[in-house]
C-alpha cells in the first residue's frame, strides 16, 4: 500500500505532501496521524525553518473521508475526541506552515487549510464547506477560521449554500495570500518557503505567534504583545547581526540564537 503521507525535505523546507489520490486526499485517521508525526518530525529539526503542505494537482483535500465517520455516533465522536485528537496538530507548530492548494479544499480539506499560517493557491483551487449537503455542517474550524478569512457574509454564503468559491474570489476575498498557475505551485510555495526559512528562525516564530495573537486579543492586548516580543528581539545575536550586515553592505549571517 502506497503511503498516505508524503515528507520530503528541500534544502530548509519541510514538505508534507497528501497522497491518497484515489479519494482525492479525503482525510481519514491515517492520513491526519501522517500528517501530526510528519509535522512533529519536521519541528524537532533544526534544519527546517517552514513547512509546506499540499496535495496534488486534483486535489488538496476533498474534506474528512465520508465513509470513515458515516456511521459514528455521538459517543464514540465525543469518547474519541474526534478532531481536536489529531488534527489541530498543524495548529501548535510554531514554525510557519503554507497550504499549497490546487483543485478541492473542500470540508475539512478547506478547513486543514485555513489552520496553516497562510494559502497558496494555484489557479484551479476551489474552496467550499458542503458539509451540510451531508447533513452535517464544519467541525474542524470552518465556522470559526471562514469568517475571520473572508467576513461574514461570504462565511454565510459557503457553508449554508455549499456552493464552491474559486482561487479568484478566495483571493479577493483575503482567504488566499496568492493565486500561482497550477503547474508552479509548487514551485513557487517552495521558494517562498525557503525564503522564510532563510532568516533567523527565532525572528520567524516571534512574527508568526504576533500575528496569530492579533486573533485572540483586544487591539490594545496585542500591540503590548507585538512591542514586549519586539524588546526581545534585541536578545538575539540575530538582530546584532542583520542590523550590522545591512550597516556594512553584505549578507547577514543568521545562526538561529
Ligand atoms: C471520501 C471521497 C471524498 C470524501 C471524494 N471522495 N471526496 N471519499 N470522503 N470527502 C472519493 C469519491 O467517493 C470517489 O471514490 C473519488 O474520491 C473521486 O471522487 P468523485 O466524486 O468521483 O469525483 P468528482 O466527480 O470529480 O467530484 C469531486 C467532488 C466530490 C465534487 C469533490 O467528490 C465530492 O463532492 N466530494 C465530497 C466533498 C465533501 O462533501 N466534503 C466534505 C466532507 S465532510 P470512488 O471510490 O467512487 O472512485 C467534512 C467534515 C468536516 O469534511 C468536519 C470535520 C473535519
Amino acid at each position: 500500500m502506497s503511503k498516505v503521507v508524503i515528507t520530503e525535505v528541500h534544502g530548509k523546507v519541510g514538505l508534507i505532501r497528501i497522497n491518497r489520490p484515489e479519494a482525492l486526499n479525503a482525510l481519514n485517521n491515517e492520513v491526519v496521524d501522517g500528517i501530526g508525526a510528519a509535522i512533529d518530525g519536521f519541528e524537532a529539526d533544526e534544519n527546517i525553518g517552514c513547512i509546506v503542505l499540499t496535495g496534488n494537482e486534483k486535489a488538496f483535500a476533498a474534506g474528512a473521508d465520508i465513509g470513515f465517520m458515516k456511521d459514528f455516533d455521538y459517543m464514540h465522536a465525543y469518547k474519541t475526541d474526534f478532531i481536536t485528537r489529531n488534527w489541530e496538530r498543524i495548529k501548535t507548530t510554531r514554525k510557519p506552515v503554507i497550504a499549497a492548494v490546487a483543485g478541492f479544499a473542500l470540508g475539512g480539506g478547506c478547513e486543514m487549510a485555513m489552520m496553516c499560517d497562510m494559502i497558496f493557491a494555484a489557479d484551479t483551487a476551489k474552496f467550499g464547506q458542503p458539509e451540510i449537503r451531508l447533513g452535517t455542517m464544519p467541525g474542524a474550524g470552518g465556522t470559526q477560521r471562514l469568517p475571520r478569512g473572508v467576513g461574514k457574509a461570504k462565511a454565510m454564503d459557503l457553508c449554508l449554500t455549499a456552493r464552491m468559491m474559486d482561487a479568484a474570489e478566495a483571493e479577493k476575498a483575503g482567504l488566499v495570500a496568492r493565486i500561482i498557475p497550477a503547474e508552479q505551485l509548487l514551485d513557487e510555495t517552495l521558494k517562498a518557503a525557503a525564503t522564510i526559512a532563510g532568516f533567523s528562525l527565532p525572528v520567524v516564530m516571534m512574527i508568526k505567534e504576533s500575528v496569530n495573537r492579533a486573533f485572540e486579543s483586544s487591539l490594545n492586548e496585542g500591540l503590548l504583545f507585538e512591542r514586549r516580543v519586539f524588546h526581545s528581539a534585541f536578545a538575539l545575536e540575530d538582530q546584532k547581526e542583520g542590523m550590522a550586515a545591512f550597516v556594512e553592505k553584505r549578507k547577514p549571517a543568521f545562526r538561529n540564537c
